[in-house]
């Protein structure tokens, strides 16, 4: 009999080539691999229990009852589970961040690395990494890349087998360090599981991904180096393909505001200027500054200063999703 309780925690992600768009959107198979690097210091910590008293799946977010559609996916992750080790009793679902909710950092992935790790310990499977990582992904794409550590490669893959993430290089690897350029708090105005549904929409999703593969050797390349110019180039090129996409799908969105701009000219400004930084922007408004580690605290004090930046955060690279066995 498993011990039904387990505690896990994970980081999550900045994505430095895109996960945008499904060639599958049921079994969320990407259109593209994509790479990220995860973040240190933010965590998501979750504690599953199973029980036989338990009624029905329950998930509680940072202490509230959670909505509707983050127990659907939950759900949907704790059913994998309960098919693959023949435990089909209903689940407690706990989980917290770390970082301020209403920061704009996505929990998803984070929070759903976790959960995969700490569902299948407390109903006692022992899945290896891509089994955890291809759990991960079916509740959210970029989740099953917060599974492995440090640098981290989803390789898109062609059915629900091959399609999970690795790490390319440990977190000790290269001193990069990520300067989140807080804009606005506000959730999300699409979710990107809406975004992924109408990426095909767009004129030109067929070019970003038949240009894909290109960008992930050079992304994949540069890190292997540590070679930041090369990184920067790649980076800003990946999010800017994403963000021409998610504007011209139908319908269009626009994630920006007034301050992202503000933020990408200082950092190009910036960079002209001999600092080396670049930018890269998820599904919402924050800037994400990439930098080497001996410029992160010259680079925070410039975006503190810039007009429409409410917080910096900063994270340097981040380990690997993972059980805490003494916790219940
Ligand atoms: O995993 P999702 O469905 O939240 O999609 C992630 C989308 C981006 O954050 C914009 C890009 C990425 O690769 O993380």
């Amino acid at each position: 009999m498993p011990d039904l309780t387990a505690t896990a925690i994970a980081c999550p992600n900045i994505a430095f080539i895109k996960y945008w768009g499904n060639r599958d959107h049921r079994l969320r198979i990407p259109s593209t691999s994509s790479i990220s690097m995860n973040l240190d210091g933010l965590f998501s910590r979750t504690t599953v229990t199973f029980g036989p008293d338990i009624v029905a799946d329950q998930l509680i977010l940072n202490g509230e009852v959670a909505q509707a559609a983050a127990l659907h996916r939950t759900r949907a992750l704790l059913d994998q589970v309960r098919t693959i080790s023949g435990y089909y009793y209903s689940a407690r679902v706990e989980s917290e961040n770390n970082f301020p909710t209403g920061t704009g950092i996505a929990s998803s992935a984070s929070g759903f690395a976790a959960l995969a790790v700490a569902a299948s310990r407390a109903i006692g499977l022992t899945l290896d990494e891509p089994a955890l990582s291809r759990l991960a992904r079916r509740a959210s794409g970029s989740a099953c890349r917060s599974v492995p550590g440090g640098f981290v490669e989803w390789q898109a893959g062609k059915d629900n087998e091959d399609s999970y993430a690795f790490s390319i290089a440990p977190a000790e690897h290269w001193g990069l360090v990520d300067c989140i350029a807080i804009i606005s708090q506000a959730h999300k105005s699409t979710a990107s599981q809406e975004g992924h549904l109408i990426a095909d929409s767009s004129p030109l999703q067929a070019a970003r991904v038949a240009s894909s593969p290109v960008r992930l050797a050079t992304c994949r390349l540069a890190i292997l180096q540590r070679d930041f110019d090369s990184l920067a180039a790649v980076v800003e090129l990946d999010s800017n393909l994403m963000h021409a996409v998610i504007m011209t799908s139908t319908p269009p969105l626009l994630y920006w505001l007034p301050a992202t701009v503000q933020v990408i000219q200082s950092v190009i400004d910036w960079r002209k200027g001999g600092l080396p930084v670049c930018y890269t922007i998820d599904a919402g408004p924050n800037v994400h500054v990439l930098c080497p580690a001996d410029y992160a605290e010259e680079v925070s004090a410039r975006l503190v200063q810039t007009e429409g930046v409410k917080d910096v955060l900063s994270a340097h690279p981040g380990g690997p999703a993972r059980w805490l066995p003494d916790e219940h």
